[in-house]
């Protein structure tokens, strides 16, 4: 079964540029003070300042990214309805009970859901939300950049991805439930549609995990950023969405493919617009090896086009998100 991870990952130097424009995103983007998630550890407070905790009914339902200083980045299937009442963002948020001495909450007046999320196959599954007012960057909350068009994340890329949600499935983070962070290397697309069955995997969508699987994210971590290091900045790459239970050998994470809404997002966000910077991997992609043999082929060309409804489908058995 599929299920989506509802209610359910350093050292840099702060650029001395940073304090003289805090306020251009592009700027200070992806730069933390420092530099579970499945198989995850403790992060670090400061290492990850752009990562949200998405609260209804004063419970964490998922995650988000700050992306300038009035906007969260985060994932469509995390809201069925468009309601923003009852809901309250944290930024700068270490730990989900106790103390966060660096944090800071929101309300939300908009929830802007791509107007092409398919629900049935987790398409375009991302959302924008406007918070009630803006937040100031300090060491502990700070925007990441978002990967521009263009970008390319080989297969094998390490990645780093960050949440709150359960540390199996169905067992959730013990107290006082630290924000936890993992390293899980991006899986090709062939390589991920083969696993996943051709067709579940589109253009819009990025996958990360290790083939023996053990390293995840899982429901609660929904929304929050995967994010790739260059050089001093970090930029994410994915969007939490979905994948076949948490961590399984050959089931990767999915992941919403950042790289394909620049336009989209830029069209939402007036002033200040997010800080996209092209992620460029080396070498050649050995996702592009991945070849099916062609009897193989053949078959797949008949599930999916000629008897449509033999192909795989990507909704079947999905779990309902539970808070
Ligand atoms: C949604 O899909 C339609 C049809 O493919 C396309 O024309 C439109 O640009 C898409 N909208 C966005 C915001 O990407």
């Amino acid at each position: 079964y599929k299920v989506l991870r509802f209610q359910s990952l350093h050292f840099l130097c702060v650029l001395p540029f940073v304090n003289l424009h805090p306020y251009v995103s592009l700027l200070v983007c992806g730069t933390p003070l420092n530099t579970r998630i499945v198989g995850g550890q403790d992060a670090l407070a400061g290492s990850w300042p752009w990562q949200a905790s998405l609260h209804r009914f004063g419970r964490h339902f998922c995650g988000g990214s700050l992306i300038n200083k009035e906007w969260v980045l985060t994932a469509a299937h995390c809201f069925s309805s468009p309601s923003t009442s009852n809901l309250v963002v944290y930024v700068g948020r270490q730990n989900q009970k106790g103390s966060n001495p660096n944090e800071v909450d929101r309300g939300v007046t908009q929830i802007m859901s791509h107007p092409n999320y398919t629900r049935s196959t987790n398409d375009n599954d991302m959302c924008l939300l406007k918070l009630s007012s803006p937040v100031t960057f300090t060491n502990y909350i700070r925007p990441v950049c978002l990967a521009a068009p263009g970008s390319s994340f080989h297969a094998g890329t390490t990645s780093w991805v960050t949440g709150w949600g359960t540390i199996r499935s169905g067992v959730s983070l013990p107290s006082p439930k630290t924000l936890q962070e993992v390293e899980v290397p991006v899986v090709g697309n062939r390589l991920c549609n083969f696993n996943y069955g051709v067709g579940t995997i589109t253009d819009n969508m990025i996958c990360a995990g290790l083939a023996a699987g053990g390293k995840d994210s899982c429901q609660g971590d929904s929304g929050g950023p995967m994010v790739t290091n260059q050089g001093t900045r970090w930029i994410q790459s994915g969007v939490v969405s979905f994948g076949k239970g948490c961590a399984l050998a050959k089931f990767p994470g999915v992941y919403t493919r950042v790289s394909q809404y620049q336009t989209w997002i830029n069209s939402q966000i007036s002033s200040d617009q997010p800080g996209f910077v092209t992620f460029s991997s080396s070498g050649t992609d050995s996702d592009l090896s991945v070849n099916l043999s062609p009897s193989l082929r053949i078959s797949l060309y008949l599930a999916l086009f000629i008897f449509p409804s033999m192909s795989p489908s990507p909704c079947c058995g999905k779990t309902s998100p539970t808070a």
